[in-house]
């Protein structure tokens, strides 16, 4: 018999596809970031060395990027507020320049991008250091464009990521902006010793959780998929960091399938989206922790009801133990504990995995769909 080198699949080690490939390395992703930024239990990013008065004294963070890497931002927009205590901002790079912001001296400009070529973000963020703005730039790619208009650079460290639809890169971004953010907190005393260790512990049992879902999770969220294959649109409701995961949940689906999908925030619904329900309709929930936040929790279970009640196929991501979302969930998807922040760098493999599913059970080439490219380098 003739062996038949297929040099394509050995790049993809042996996975059915790139994407595949890179969702698998999604543990490794977050650990690699995280990776020499950890000191006695505190985020001591090497690269931002020097910058101490930089961060103490910026007034305003304006996080600038597109697509997936700006749903990255809106979860950092979270945890910079919530530790660093500094007001964020979260911007498209294509809308940012062409309303005339105010910047100042005191506003950081943290640009995200995989490629770091984004010809979008690239123009955002030339055009705010020409007005004054200090740029931070969080990158996948060594010496790219972005980084290298930029006064410091944070690197994530994902790998190379060749799929087109960003899911290695994602996690690994969020990572880095929870980094910078414990980072911020420790030169500006915004947070305890305690709190910064607490944090830094929780970071770091992130990958472990992450690998937890590939592992247990992964086959149900497939099959769910090849089962869904027909399904004409899918809504995502999410809260607090699960809004923009939801928002992420919907890109991965539409970018790689080619269905309808939308992001909402849960409290959203009653202000319009509601409407768009009708018998059968699948929903994907994300659901707060009810330790972190029993508020928070419960005013998304009623969000279930709500949509249940108008016939809604309600699939739930809730953390492992959570039984009041049962009576209302069609399929519930579980991921491991971890603290509210946390949950967001978990409740987004799901969705990746099912977009994935999906996008394959419709015969459909994940890594590369069509009319997308994987770096957008022009405007
Ligand atoms: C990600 O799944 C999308 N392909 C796309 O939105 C991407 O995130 C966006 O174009 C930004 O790319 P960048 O991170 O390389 O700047």
């Amino acid at each position: 018999f003739e062996v038949t080198w297929d040099a394509a699949a050995a790049e993809k080690g042996g996975w059915s596809s790139f994407m595949a490939k890179e969702v698998s390395e999604e543990p490794e992703a977050v650990a690699n970031t995280i990776r020499g930024r950890i000191h006695d239990s505190a985020v001591v990013i090497p690269e931002l060395d020097g910058l101490d008065e930089l961060f103490a004294g910026t007034e305003r963070i304006l996080v600038i990027a597109c697509g997936t890497a700006a749903y990255a931002g809106q979860v950092g927009k979270y945890a910079l507020e919530k530790w660093a205590r500094v007001p964020v901002d979260v911007e498209l790079a294509h809308e940012f320049r062409y309303r005339d912001p105010v910047l100042s001296a005191g506003t950081l400009v943290v640009s995200i991008s995989q490629s770091g070529e984004t010809m979008d973000t690239l123009m955002a963020v030339k055009y705010a250091r020409e007005r004054g703005a200090k740029t931070l730039s969080i990158c996948n790619t060594q010496g790219a464009t972005i980084p290298r208009e930029s006064d410091a650079v944070v690197y994530t460290h994902a790998g190379p990521e060749v799929a087109v639809a960003s899911t290695k890169a994602f996690v690994a971004q969020i990572t880095a902006l929870y980094l910078l953010a414990l980072h911020i907190a420790r030169v500006r005393d915004s947070i305890s010793a305690a709190d910064q260790a607490r944090h830094v512990a929780e970071l770091e049992a992130v990958p472990a959780k992450i690998a937890h879902i590939l592992e247990h999770e992964q086959e149900r969220t497939t099959q769910l998929a090849h089962w869904m294959a027909d399904t004409r649109s899918v809504l995502f409701l999410g809260r607090h960091v699960g809004f923009p995961i939801a928002l992420e949940g919907a890109l991965k689906l539409k970018e790689i399938s080619y269905i309808h999908a939308e992001g909402f925030a849960a409290g959203e619904l009653k202000h319009g989206p509601i409407a768009l329900i009708e018998p059968g309709q699948p929903v994907f929930v994300i659901v707060p922790s009810p330790r972190e936040s029993s508020l928070l929790h419960d005013k998304v279970v009623s969000n279930i009801q709500e949509i249940r009640a108008r016939g809604a196929r309600v699939i739930v991501i809730a953390e492992a133990g959570d039984a009041a979302v049962l009576p209302f969930a069609d399929e519930v998807l579980r991921i491991p504990l971890a603290g509210p922040m946390f949950e967001a760098l978990l409740a987004v493999v799901p969705l990746h995995i099912f977009a994935m599913g999906l996008a394959t059970a419709r015969g459909l080439d994940v890594d590369q769909p069509r009319n997308l490219a994987k770096s957008v380098t022009v405007e």
